[in-house]
């Protein structure tokens, strides 16, 4: 990942340059970075608050072979980024689907999108990694957080936090690319924020409703088991869950 690579001082959203990018016939493992997004987007119509200029905001363009299961991808970028960032910080956990959290706080997030060109997808995986900064604005304040903040020594800088994610990014992909979610299970479910605990559940039904259930675990394809008191497993598949209070 990263050859070739695009460095901007400031752009919309790195996602919307790689998938425009993409469609201008980039290659796979093609790399957008920007100092800061004007307009960078997060899952679910959320944005993602972009301006610092000491965070990372990291867009790559993949070309799976035709045929192969992308639905959890999300998943394993999830796993790919922990694994890069635990020699600073080792306690840090995957919220499902592929938040990055260090004390119930979000340290990164991750927005997948794809285009089918015939029966290839095309995929821009887009991450944001919040390292230099250490004051978030408003509502942010208590939710996310950033290596400089939870690092006692000094932060790294983000070209060494992009060197370590990038190839622990590689090992993940190149893992569920051969085996599928079921091959990386193992190295995201010990490190879920939600597995055993009590969980709200989105309904996913329009009305904003939302259940309380327990986090069982995942599935071999990347669904969040959870169970409703003494219900039948149930499987999440898309959609929010949070921790209950
Ligand atoms: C989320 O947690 O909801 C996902 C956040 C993803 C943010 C990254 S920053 C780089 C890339 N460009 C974007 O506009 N979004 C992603």
């Amino acid at each position: 990942l990263g050859r070739p690579r695009e460095h901007w001082a400031e752009l919309g959203s790195t996602n919307d340059r790689a998938l425009a990018w993409a469609r201008a016939g980039a290659p796979h493992g093609a790399l957008v970075t920007a100092d800061a997004q004007t307009t960078g987007r997060g899952r679910l119509g959320r944005a993602w608050a972009s301006e610092s200029g000491e965070d990372l905001y990291v867009s790559a363009i993949l070309r799976p072979h035709a045929g192969k299961p992308i639905g959890a991808l999300g998943l394993a970028v999830g796993v790919g980024l922990r694994e890069g960032l635990a020699s600073w910080l080792p306690a840090a956990q995957l919220k499902w689907p592929n938040d990055v959290l260090v004390g119930g706080r979000k340290l990164g997030g991750i927005l997948c999108e794809a285009r089918w060109v015939g029966s290839s997808p095309e995929v821009v995986v887009g991450f944001g990694v919040n390292v230099g900064r250490s004051l978030f604005p408003g509502p942010l304040a208590d939710s996310a957080t950033s290596l400089r903040r939870e690092l006692e020594t000094a932060a790294p800088s983000r070209d060494e936090v992009l060197a370590r994610i990038l190839p622990a990014l590689e090992r993940a992909l190149e893992a569920f690319f051969a085996g599928g979610f079921a091959a990386i299970r193992g190295r995201y479910e010990p490190h879920c924020a939600l597995v055993g605990r009590t969980v709200l559940v989105d309904m996913a039904n329009g009305t904003g409703a939302k259940v309380q259930a327990t986090a069982l675990g995942l599935a071999d394809d990347g669904a969040l088991l959870v169970r409703e008191e003494e219900g039948p497993p149930r499987r999440v598949e898309s959609g929010d869950v949070w921790l209950a209070p």
